[in-house]
């Protein structure tokens, strides 16, 4: 894959499939071991078979996954996956997760993929994003910020935040 040239990257985003296992299982391969690391919170060095089969059995209303694809010399590359998970029992809340692959992060496409899903998880009922992030992760944050959320807990490096997709909404 390669870097993107001088011109802005043009992204689009669809709805996670059955599938797409292989292509989340390269793609996973191919991930820095700091990527992993923030995304999972340990090394985890590969995905296991129930592993994948929870991320690629999505129902796309309570469990939606979206990819998010970046035009590469008339193809759609896939770069990142974003997942919203409804809590059992609080049907208006949804766990958050965003990833990107490394050749791509910091281009803009966190938080394209961050509005597509909340576009999508609004549409389906969702009122509130949460996530929990590391500390050190001033990315994540950064753009968590920048929608209006504010860290709300902090317990030994770990941070969590609640994102109001009504506010998401109306951001840049
Ligand atoms: C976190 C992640 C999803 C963000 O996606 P991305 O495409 O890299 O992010 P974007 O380019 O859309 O936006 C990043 C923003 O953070 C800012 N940022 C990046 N590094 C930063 C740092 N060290 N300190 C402060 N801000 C920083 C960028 O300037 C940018 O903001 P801007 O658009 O206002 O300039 C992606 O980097 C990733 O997948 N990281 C590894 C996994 C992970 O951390 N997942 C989140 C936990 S679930």
């Amino acid at each position: 894959m390669h870097m993107h040239n001088d011109s802005a990257p043009i992204y689009s985003a669809r709805p996670l499939v059955q599938s797409d296992r292989e292509m989340l299982e390269r793609r996973f391969e191919a991930l820095s071991s700091e990527t992993r690391r923030l995304r999972f919170f340990t090394l985890k060095p590969r995905l296991r078979a129930q592993e994948l089969d929870y991320l690629t059995n999505v129902d796309q209303a309570n469990h939606i996954a979206l990819v998010v694809c970046v035009l590469e010399e008339g193809d759609w590359a896939e770069i990142g996956i974003g997942r919203a998970v409804r809590l059992p029992g609080r049907p208006d809340t949804a766990d958050l997760s965003l990833l990107i692959v490394d050749e791509y992060q910091g281009c803009g496409a966190g938080k394209f993929l961050l509005k597509q899903l909340a576009q999508l998880s609004a549409s389906a009922g969702i009122r509130y994003f949460q996530a929990t992030y590391l500390a050190e992760n001033l990315a994540i944050e950064h753009i968590f910020r920048h929608f209006g959320a504010t860290p709300a807990e902090f317990t030994q490096g770990v941070c969590e935040v609640v994102l109001d997709l009504r506010r998401l909404a109306c951001g840049e």
